[in-house]
């Protein structure tokens, strides 16, 4: 494979797992991170390959790009600060991150001629809380939190930067990706929770929330079709599990995967399990399934098994 690829945010949980895919696949890969949450020990095999390589630093620098983007044929644009719940109080620094270093991002690639980009977007959060579900990507972006806004910006940004420079960009709009590393959200919350104490399991909100998921394999999977895939101008895509599940139903797959019984369930209360949690992210899928033919292969339920196996495994060391 001849192409060469820039991945912000490789050594990160969606990062690492592409990066693995790209380098195994024979792509040539180079990886920006500046390790604030990532870990090189993800990508440890892949940058034993002569096809992949390291560069820790931070997309806050123009220079870097404009030295790293000579000769890349794409950029998967992945690093960010994405944590919804903490993008309340520290909004400069993820405005920093998200907005300003995806305009470094894109300005460096005009720079460099580099004629395509895949953006890691937000299907969960651009939204916001929208009656219409599932909901297709024609649907206004109107986003509760402000994690959700900086990725709107960005898409805004792509779509401009596409537009102007004739760029090929595609966003891809994730669900809620959960697997092997990751270390944050609602399943790793929940295996901790109840590995600490497994009688009983403390839900925030009421439980009802409805959210779709999605295994990495196939988020990675939805990336490599995104490479391979030629399209016109910027689009944009949902990739997630067509069906949302409650957290309640969350709960019940990890409780069952872990072999326990009679948890008991307790409830913050209230709609949202935090300020800017959306009630209900459902989204429509068939726009990459035409476009990109790509669609998910591991149900919630199989994924939530695998995560839960490799986290004993992990914790076990
Ligand atoms: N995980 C999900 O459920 C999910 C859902 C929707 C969208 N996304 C988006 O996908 C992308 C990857 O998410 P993730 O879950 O792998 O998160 P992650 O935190 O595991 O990965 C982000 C990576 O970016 C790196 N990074 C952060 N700031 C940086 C900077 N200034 N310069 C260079 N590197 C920097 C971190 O060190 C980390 O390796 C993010 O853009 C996120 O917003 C994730």
């Amino acid at each position: 494979m001849s192409e060469k690829i820039l991945v912000t945010g490789g050594c990160g949980f969606i990062g690492s797992n592409l990066v693995n895919k790209l380098v195994a696949d024979g792509y040539s890969v180079n990886v920006l991170d500046d390790l604030s949450t990532g870990k090189k020990e993800y990508i440890k095999e892949s940058l034993r390959e002569k096809n992949c390589s390291l560069t820790v630093g931070s997309i806050t620098n123009l220079s870097l790009l404009e030295t790293l983007l000579a000769g890349v044929d794409v950029v998967i644009h992945e690093a960010a600060k994405p944590d919804v719940r903490a993008s309340t109080d520290n909004l400069f620094t993820d405005f920093d991150t998200n907005v300003l270093g995806t305009l470094n991002v894109l300005q460096a690639m005009v720079k460099n001629k580099v004629p395509k980009i895949v953006f890691a977007s937000s299907g969960g959060t651009v939204y916001g809380e929208t009656e219409v579900i599932p909901t297709p990507e024609t649907v206004p972006l109107a986003p509760i939190s402000h994690y959700g806004a900086s990725k709107a910006a960005c898409e805004q940004y792509v779509s401009s930067f596409s537009s102007l420079h004739n760029l090929e960009a595609i966003s891809l709009r994730l669900g809620n990706i959960f697997g092997p590393p990751s270390n944050h959200g609602v399943m790793y919350d929940f295996f901790w929770k109840l590995k600490k104490d497994p009688t009983s399991l403390e839900i925030l909100g009421d439980g009802k929330q409805v959210k779709s998921y999605l295994y990495i394999s196939d988020c990675v999977d939805a990336h490599i079709q995104s490479l391979k895939s030629t399209i016109t101008g910027h689009m944009t895509f949902n990739i997630a599990t067509s069906e949302g599940i409650t957290v309640n139903e969350v709960a019940n797959a990890i409780v069952k995967s872990l072999g326990l019984t009679e948890v008991k369930y307790t409830y913050t209360g209230g709609e949202r399990g935090w300020a800017g949690d959306v009630k209900k992210a459902v989204v429509d899928i068939s726009k990459a399934a035409k476009v990109l033919s790509w669609k998910p292969v591991t149900t919630t339920e199989l994924g939530i098994q695998k995560y839960v196996k490799w986290l004993k495994e992990e914790n076990k060391k």
